[in-house]
């Protein structure tokens, strides 16, 4: 349902985007910005940087930007309604009584909303009556407090057809979307549905930023279990996807960048019991293997991933994989194998917190360390050739590593570990890497051709081998990003003056530039475009240049808007020298500045013109055409004489 415009604003004015965007990225200050690596795309160095002042965020690399509703709804993959209620939700406003019809809002926003309503069905039916009694108890007496049983919104789901689906209809809430939410199942002869987690304690899984996404059903009596599964989990649905999520980190976060550490263990109940016995920085990966996925979210809050596995052979080879991707991804990996028999919950539960961090400090072993002491246990160091393998394997591994330095140290230890000198080892890294970028050559080609497909056949075919024209197109038009993603606005300097005082003052300041200047003086495309939405707002009676920032004009004005408000030319960085024009500091005095932006818009247009001019006039010359010159010649002097008067400020007059 619609939040009203005036609901929206305050929680405009009472959100910290900085705070907001500290969840998924790592910002640093940088004089009145804060930088970061864009959440938005790969890269190595920081483009990406929110304007705490105007709580604005734009990266310079792949050109997202916008307010803090924007930011939500791209890393969420949410509508603007619940980038609001979730932004509401945080900073504590309250919005108007939610109706429950998530069918006039999105689909992904109803299955959030059937899955937060479930979640805290679940937590009722737990905390608060009797048929979640012995649920409850089970948890007590497994060591749980009400304080944990709350903060992982753990439940209990009765053992009924349809407890959830009955309370769930008389909600109003839809069918289809519980559904869709894997809530409710359709029975096999289609004469109904019924709930899909019965008579199970119920643990949910949280986005990073809390959002109930799934949830996973624990079985409570042990005798069950030869017969039914262990644990009964979601689905996958259109906001649960397993390999992007990480079991407890919304409760770990904080932790996890205090330490700069996370643990990864196996079981939810391991989560918990970590916890609550102090241990913060833990998470789990859902019963799967731990992803690229999962380890890029990571990658925002950790510089080490410490895996903690089963002493088994097969916990031993996930906490192998595990690590080469956490390396691969740039971040430290370790293990630690925990004593034969005994998991996290059960260890924390015996020996305590400290006890247990003092453990992992004191068993953690890198990649060379663990590989080559897990081959000598199994026997796979008793041939030459077995010996050779394993070697391979490490340097495999640490051949993934992306900083050199690193993988340098990691070869020099690797030798130490296995004894065989690191000249040889060198040798090896190098086989590797060649063979590692041999792959990712052919993912690239593969990658180029099936883009270039569709094209091939409307490119020109080339012309009879004549040298390219000597001046072909604006020399400025193309300074693509090196990520090749998107290409910028070819904007003009003076044209994001004018737009970002358009933004700041509003209609008095979109009278004076448009009054001014023609549309068609504004760059072609997306800047004209914006300055025309501008004109029709100034026409409609009321200029709103919040709308623009907050995505009402579509995505690609909105990011050409956020790029301008966090640009970081000042006027007279760009033109001092250029001209001897006085060129006033934007927010000292915005009208003196608009004014010296506009005649530097109309000179550059005016130059574009007689460049033109000149081009023609050479070519007339050559050609000998006499009447075509002398005509191009009093155009010349035209366009000098406009020159002139606009640099006075003459059209300013009017
Ligand atoms: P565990 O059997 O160790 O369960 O499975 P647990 O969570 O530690 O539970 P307790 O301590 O016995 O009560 C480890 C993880 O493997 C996944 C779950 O993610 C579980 O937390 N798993 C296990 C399933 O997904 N399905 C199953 O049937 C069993
Ligand atoms: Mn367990």
């Amino acid at each position: 349902m619609p939040i009203p415009d005036e609901k929206v604003e305050e929680v405009r004015t009472a959100v910290d985007l900085v705070e907001v965007a500290e969840d998924y990225v790592q910002l640093d200050q940088s004089g009145s910005r804060y930088m970061g690596l864009c959440p938005f795309h790969n890269e190595d160095t920081p483009s990406f940087s929110v304007d705490p002042e105007q709580n604005l965020y734009y990266c310079f690399g792949c050109q997202n930007g916008g307010d803090a509703f924007k930011f939500l709804q791209e890393i969420e993959g949410v509508g603007f309604l619940e980038s609001v209620r979730m932004l509401a939700d945080r900073y504590g406003i309250p919005l108007p009584e939610e109706e429950t019809d998530p069918e006039a809002t999105n689909e992904r926003e109803g299955i959030l909303h059937a899955l937060r309503f479930a979640a805290r069905f679940f937590y009722r039916q737990l905390t608060q009556s009797d048929r979640g009694r012995p649920a409850l108890d089970y948890l007590r007496r497994r060591g749980f407090t009400p304080q944990t049983i709350k903060q992982f919104g753990l439940g209990y789901a009765p053992d009924e057809w349809d407890a959830l689906l009955t309370t769930a209809e008389e909600e109003q809430l839809d069918l289809e979307t519980l559904k869709k939410a894997g809530l409710v199942i359709e029975r096999n002869d289609g004469s109904g549905h019924y709930d899909r987690y019965r008579g199970r304690i119920i643990f949910p899984i949280f986005s990073h930023i809390g959002k109930v996404l799934a949830f996973a059903g624990r079985i409570l009596d042990p005798d069950d279990e030869r017969d039914q599964p262990k644990y009964i989990n979601s689905p996958e649905t259109e906001v649960y996807h397993k390999k992007e999520v990480l079991y407890g980190l919304h409760q770990a976060k904080q932790a996890i960048r205090r330490t700069d550490e996370v643990l990864l263990v196996e079981g939810y109940t391991d989560v918990i019991s970590l916890s609550q016995a102090g241990v913060g920085n833990v998470v789990a990966s859902s019963g799967t293997a731990l992803t690229e996925q999962q380890i890029s979210v990571l990658d925002r809050y950790a510089k080490r991933a410490v895996m903690l596995y089963d002493a088994d052979e097969a916990g031993e080879r996930a906490a192998l994989r595990g690590m080469e991707r956490v390396l691969e991804a740039g971040l430290g990996a370790y293990a630690v194998e925990l004593p034969t028999g005994s998991d996290p919950d059960e260890y924390v539960q015996e020996h305590g917190g400290d006890p247990f961090s003092d453990y992992v400090e004191e068993h953690r072993q890198d990649l060379p360390s663990f590989a080559y002491q897990r081959a000598r246990r199994n026997g796979g160091l008793e041939t030459p050739e077995d010996r050779v393998d394993v070697q391979r394997e490490i340097i495999e591994s640490v051949a993934r590593i992306p900083d050199p330095n690193l993988r340098r140290e990691y070869v020099a230890h690797t030798s130490e570990v296995t004894g065989v000198p690191d000249s040889d080892l060198f040798r090896m890294l190098e086989e590797e890497r060649e063979q590692l970028e041999r792959r990712a050559q052919r993912r690239r080609k593969r990658e180029q051709k099936r883009q270039q497909r569709p094209s091939e056949e409307a490119a020109p075919s080339a012309e009879d081998g004549a040298a390219p024209p000597a001046r072909s197109g604006a020399p400025s038009s193309t300074s693509n990003s090196a990520n090749g993603t998107t290409s910028g606005p070819a904007l003009l300097p003076e044209e994001q003056v004018l737009f970002r005082l358009m933004l700041e003052n509003g209609r008095r300041m979109v009278g004076l530039v448009l009054g001014h200047m023609a549309l068609d003086e504004f760059t072609e495309g997306t800047p004209r475009q914006l300055a025309r939405t501008f004109a029709e707002m100034y026409e409609a009676g009321t200029v709103e240049p919040q709308q623009i920032l907050g995505g009402e004009h579509g995505e690609t004005l909105q990011q050409l808007g956020a790029a301008v408000m966090m640009d970081e030319h000042e006027a007279s960085e760009h033109w001092a020298q250029k001209e001897d024009i006085p060129v006033p500091h934007l927010n000292d005095r915005p009208y003196d500045a608009a004014r010296s932006a506009m005649k530097f818009l109309k000179m550059d247009r005016v130059d574009e013109a007689i460049e033109a001019v000149r081009e023609r006039m050479y070519q007339a010359t050559q050609e000998g055409a006499d009447d075509q010159v002398e005509r191009l010649q009093q155009k010349m002097m035209s366009l000098q004489e406009l020159r002139k008067g606009i640099k006075r400020g003459a059209f300013l007059d009017d």
